[in-house]
């Protein structure tokens, strides 16, 4: 399902994020990439979303070479990923509702689709009773888990959350792994970056740990493997 070949990530700087990383996750995985800050992390991420371009090597999302799709083909890749960021990144002068709805409204599905959608989604991360609420009007936690709806209302084979629990409080970051969970229990692939120990080890999950720029160790129900 996605791919890594020899890929590295030098920016302009000459600052040197990622060294030939490979990497092979299947379909229906739940991964924790693991690093400490600066470990490259969220440049792997942002090379799955061609945010930024690989310096070498080849990236394949479901056997699609995605370092030789042209930037105007970008649609494929919001199609086929769902993304959740640390900082939410809601749109504060729409509802629920409206924040959820405008993913689908960008990748031009039809109205009578958004309808149906939106309310099953919003029911799923247990938010139904926000929908007429605006971003400010929430809690850190109902925050990520409209981001999350955002996210996935597309049904993207693929979640990808960079530090989703970063900003939030423990027994809240748990309620949020319990919506990841629940989401690839349901087939979705879920790809997490995190440096949150405690919930990695609790989760007994693939691990990837990635320390300066180079993956360091790859297990299966793993751990985070040192303490911070
Ligand atoms: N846009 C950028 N330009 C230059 N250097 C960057 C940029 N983004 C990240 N870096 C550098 O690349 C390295 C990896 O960063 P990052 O992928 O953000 O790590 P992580 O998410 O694990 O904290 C760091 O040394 C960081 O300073
Ligand atoms: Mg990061």
């Amino acid at each position: 399902m996605i791919k890594l070949v020899d890929v590295s990530k030098e920016y302009d700087n000459g600052v040197k994020a990622l060294s030939k990383i490979n990497l092979n996750i299947d379909k229906g995985e739940f991964v924790f990439i693991v690093g400490p800050s600066g470990a490259g992390k969220s440049t792997l991420i942002k090379l799955l979303l061609k945010e930024v371009e690989p310096t070498e090597g080849k990236i394949y999302l479901n056997n699609m070479d995605i370092t030789r799709v042209k930037n105007r083909r970008i649609p494929y890749i919001r199609r086929n990923i769902g993304v959740v960021f640390q900082d939410f990144r809601l749109l504060h002068n729409k509802t629920i509702y409206e924040n959820v709805a405008f993913a689908m409204e960008i990748l031009g599905t039809h109205p009578k689709e958004i309808r149906r959608r939106v309310p099953m989604i919003l029911s799923m991360v247990n938010l139904s009773r926000r929908a007429d609420s605006f971003p400010d009007q929430l809690s850190g936690g109902e925050h990520q888990r409209v981001a999350i709806a955002r996210a996935i209302v597309n049904s993207p084979p693929v979640l990808i959350a960079d530090e989703p629990t970063g900003n939030l409080d423990p027994d809240t970051a748990s309620e949020i792994m319990r919506v990841l969970m629940d989401i690839n229990a349901r087939g979705t692939t879920v790809l997490m970056a995190t440096h949150a120990k405690d919930i990695v080890d609790s989760m007994k999950k693939r691990v990837i740990a990635i320390e300066k720029g180079s993956i360091i160790r790859d297990e299966e129900r793993g751990g985070y493997g040192y303490d911070i």
